[in-house]
């Protein structure tokens, strides 16, 4: 089992149907057997990836391709023995969610995550909402 995460930034100027982005995702993840969790805030993305290696691949590298974003950096990409997020899932704090009914969404989706992609997950937010 491979679990792949990354970041990348939208491209400038692109507006991310993100509905659209979730309805193909759990789609083409659920037929592929890919698990994992998208956050975004419609400017950043992070995402981790996890399933059968070429299947993780396949995904990825269709995500490469897509013009609406950029700046994509691995921040790891390591064999797993068992999956860390039962299903696919996408988080975005729209404008009327309030940062504590996020807070509370994101911990049931980390909840079995490792230290590391919590850890990550949660400074990317966190730096965000500094920003
Ligand atoms: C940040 C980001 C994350 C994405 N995540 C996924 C994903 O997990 N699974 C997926 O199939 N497509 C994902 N996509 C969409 C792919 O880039 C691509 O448009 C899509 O897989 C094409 O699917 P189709 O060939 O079924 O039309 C993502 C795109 C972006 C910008």
């Amino acid at each position: 089992m491979r679990q792949l995460l990354y970041i990348s930034t939208a491209a400038p100027g692109a507006v991310v149907d993100t509905a659209g982005l979730l309805a193909i995702s759990v789609r083409n993840n659920r037929r592929d057997g890919v698990t994992g969790l998208l956050w975004t805030d419609d400017r950043r993305f992070l995402q981790v990836l996890e399933g059968e290696g070429a299947a993780v691949q396949r995904v990825f590298d269709r995500i490469k391709a897509d013009l609406s974003h950029r700046g994509i950096v691995v921040l790891h990409d390591r064999a797993i023995a068992v999956r860390e997020f039962g299903a696919w899932e996408m988080a975005r704090r729209g404008p009327a969610d309030s940062a504590d009914a996020f807070d509370i969404r994101m911990r049931h989706h980390l909840a079995a995550a490792s230290p590391t992609v919590r850890g990550t997950f949660e400074g990317l937010i966190a730096a965000r909402r500094a920003a």
